[in-house]
């Protein structure tokens, strides 16, 4: 770990809250459909970013409304921040390959393999690589394993968020071959046991993987840079 005094909750499925020194972060925020978190979206009152990945219900989420309650912004795709700025919410819009620096730090858009929700114009879709506070975050979004994630070896990832639960996105196999090329400092499994299709055991994972693996229990608070929050009522 790079340091850094940033804060992390987790929500189960790919629902992420980051608190840092300055700045509120929350990442595919499905929030009151997520049968496995026990927030509500009014529980967010200051958030200033949000990213979203795709266009899926279970990511895009609640990102509109706590987006508009907070006057945040919304971090995503081009097709999808068109979609969001035309219901006159705030967006930065951004594409696979390309990087910003902003307030808070540096953000990667990465690719993933995977489709896209035509309600929502989302178009392509990806992971984001986001520094805060010197703490490298990749967020693989929904995907399947794709050779690509080579390239993130060299961006020196401290943690990486992947899917597990197969299915719709990398099974517990090839998200180990996708840690081996990724090779972040620790990892986190994540869209896993939130509907009977992703169904998953993270222990599996972590007992095969060859890096160090965070698995997040029920409503567990877990040190990592700082903390990582867990809500989830069902386990
Ligand atoms: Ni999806
Ligand atoms: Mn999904």
């Amino acid at each position: 770990m790079n340091g850094g005094n940033s804060e992390y909750f987790l929500f189960r499925h790919a629902a992420f809250y980051i608190e840092s020194e300055k700045f509120f972060f929350l990442i595919d925020p499905f929030i009151s459909d997520n049968p496995l978190c026990n927030k509500t979206p009014e529980d967010f009152s200051s958030v200033d970013i949000i990213f979203i990945t795709h266009g899926h219900g279970d990511h895009i989420g609640n990102a509109i409304e706590i987006a508009k309650a907070n006057n945040a912004t919304i971090i995503t795709n081009f097709e999808i921040a068109n979609y969001l700025s035309a219901k006159q919410v705030k967006v930065h819009p951004m594409h696979v390959g390309g990087t910003t620096t902003f307030d808070f730090g540096k953000v990667k858009m990465t690719p993933a393999i995977h489709g896209s929700d035509i309600s929502t114009d989302s178009g392509i879709l990806g992971g984001f690589v986001i520094e805060i506070e010197n703490n490298k975050i990749y967020h693989a979004g929904d995907t399947g394993l794709t050779l690509d994630m080579k390239l993130l070896k060299d961006l020196q990832i401290d943690i990486a968020m992947l899917p597990i639960g197969g299915n719709f996105t990398m099974d517990i196999e090839d998200a180990l071959r996708a840690l081996k090329m990724t090779q972040p400092k620790v990892a986190i499994p994540m869209h896993y046991n939130t509907f009977d299709l992703i169904k998953a055991n993270p222990s599996v994972f972590k007992e095969k993987a060859t890096t160090d693996v965070k698995i997040i229990e029920a409503n567990e608070t877990i040190t990592l840079l700082k903390k990582i929050y867990y809500f989830n009522s069902l386990f």
